[in-house]
């Protein structure tokens, strides 16, 4: 699909369809109201009659609307004026892509970006155009490559232009326009990758995308340890969830060296668990398929690197990806087994379960090695964060305020919300263990936590934070599928710290 921006008046446009809004209550937007004039109240009418209330996220197709060029017009109702604020503007968009898809319109003209939403980011325009983009992007999104019928749904929207009635089409509008691209793309792969099956997506095809990804976007470096050189540094823990797999591991590592040489690196962990059986304390059979999930970690930290690297940020970021399975086998790991970690602590793994803190604390002391400005891990850590967050907030956790801080806001930007959750030392007895350094798990309560906790002793070096992301990542039910989530929050974190260097 092809985006663009564009000034005129909504009577003027010759396309497929012209978007403009409709409050509840009948009471125009303003490109709506210019339309509405030059249509000799064609709108207003339909209105009068009830067939458009403005209810919120409601669409009304018109098709042959006199005195104008363009083929269809679309309402979108948005609910009440003085309630109009990010999130109903996002359900309306939502809306109005779906309902654009079913229309016969090959391009469209929205009049979205200067709709008066409360509590926008600013520049609000730019804000409204990114969240159409993504939206958009989202509305189109199918995975049928593994159906051998693919529903011939032919996709006819090929362009949208975004109107600007009165607003200056400037440069930092197109920007913005780029950007949002950039990271719909990255959010397209998260979701692909997290998608594909166990079968299809094991380490090695992940090792394969990365050098992929390096090879389209020639700014990004890739190198891919194997076990062996897991076994020289010394990463026991990593190892150790592996060892029930006949897949081989690997540890992934994606350079980009946007900024100034000695500008200090932001490193982004992910969780490449391409399939979590609980390994011997093996998972219950139900819904276990979805622990193909369990490297949406990893395919954020690909996403967010490829729109890094399309945006061509002034920055230097590395991603690192710990990738293997969690199998159940006469070689695994079991409960009660001590492994020591490549930054020499020891665990007792009294759950094998808890595998994703196994493999990401090894990551975490590798990334020292790259002397990080700050260190980002992305994990579908927990059951437990469900629990406490739902399907909503991503859990996030630092040992920095000011991180914290970056991250929430960025979240906040995007639509692509986090929430902050308590690190205290008062949690960190939990992880106790009568026979090693800590255990792996610290009890059902404050789950997610703990987990944290656990994390933490692997990363007192540097400024770092932890996503936990396994309520966001994906859908589960009708809709189930990966959501690409938090690659639009990390991206806009990356943008930010561009930005302000
Ligand atoms: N990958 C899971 C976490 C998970 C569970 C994500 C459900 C999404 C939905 C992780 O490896 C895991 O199994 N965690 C355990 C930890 C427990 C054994 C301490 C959990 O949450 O049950
Ligand atoms: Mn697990
Ligand atoms: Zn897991």
């Amino acid at each position: 699909m092809e985006f663009s921006i564009k000034q005129g008046s909504p009577e003027k446009q010759r396309s497929g369809c012209v978007l403009v809004g409709v409050f509840e209550g009948g009471k125009l937007a303003e490109a709506a109201q210019a339309l509405d004039k030059a249509v000799q109240h064609y709108l207003s009418d339909i209105i009068a009659h009830g067939d458009m209330t403005g209810k919120a996220a409601s669409t009304l197709l018109l098709h042959n609307v006199p005195h104008i060029q363009s083929e269809r017009v679309l309402l979108l109702g948005l609910g009440k004026r003085d309630e109009f604020g990010a999130r109903q503007y996002l359900d309306a968009v939502r809306a109005a892509m779906r309902a654009l898809q079913t229309t016969g319109a090959k391009d469209a003209v929205l009049y979205l970006a200067e709709l008066p939403v409360k509590d926008a980011k600013k520049p609000a325009q730019a804000w409204c155009i990114t969240q159409a983009v993504l939206a958009a992007h989202e509305a189109v999104y199918r995975f049928d490559r593994l159906k051998s019928k693919t529903d011939k749904d032919k996709k006819v929207l090929k362009k949208i232009q975004f109107g600007l009635l009165t607003a200056k089409h400037d440069a930092t509008l197109d920007a913005a326009l780029t950007q949002a691209l950039a990271i719909a793309q990255g959010v397209k792969l998260a979701k692909d990758l997290g998608n594909l099956p166990g079968n299809v997506c094991t380490p090695s095809y992940l090792a394969q995308q990365a050098v992929a990804l390096a090879k389209e976007q020639k700014s990004l470096k890739v190198t891919v340890l194997e076990e062996k050189d897991m076994l020289k540094l010394g990463m026991g823990s990593l190892l150790s969830v592996t060892r029930g797999s006949d897949e081989p591991a690997k540890l992934i590592t994606l350079e980009y060296r946007g900024g100034d040489k000695k500008q200090k690196p932001i490193v982004l962990v992910g969780k490449g668990i391409t399939f979590d059986t609980g390994g011997i304390s093996l998972k219950p059979g139900a819904e276990m398929d979805e622990m193909k999930y369990d490297m949406c970690g990893a395919a954020s930290v690909l996403g967010t690197l490829q729109a890094v690297a399309t945006m061509g940020l002034k920055l230097n970021v590395i991603g690192i990806i710990p990738t293997c399975e969690n199998m159940p086998s006469g070689r695994a790991i079991k409960p009660g087994d001590i492994v020591t970690s490549m930054s020499g602590q020891t665990i007792e793994i009294l759950n094998t379960d808890a595998e994703g803190r196994l493999i990401l604390c090894d990551a975490l002391t590798y990334a020292a090695k790259f002397e990080p400005d700050s260190v980002v891990d992305i994990a579908t850590l927990t059951g437990a964060c469900v629990i406490a967050l739902g399907h909503v907030a991503t859990g996030l956790f630092s040992n920095q305020d000011a991180l914290a801080q970056e991250l929430l806001s960025a979240g906040e930007q995007t639509q692509d919300r986090a929430w902050h959750m308590p690190l205290w030392e008062e949690y960190q007895p939990l992880l106790d263990s009568n026979f090693a350094d800590m255990q792996n798990i610290g009890g059902r309560a404050g789950g997610s936590i703990t987990a944290a906790c656990f994390l933490a002793r692997f990363t007192k070096e540097y400024r770092w934070a932890h996503l936990d992301i396994a309520g966001t990542a994906w859908k589960s039910g009708k809709d189930k599928g990966a959501t690409g989530r938090p690659v639009p929050l990390l991206a806009q974190y990356l943008i930010n710290r561009a930005n302000s260097k």
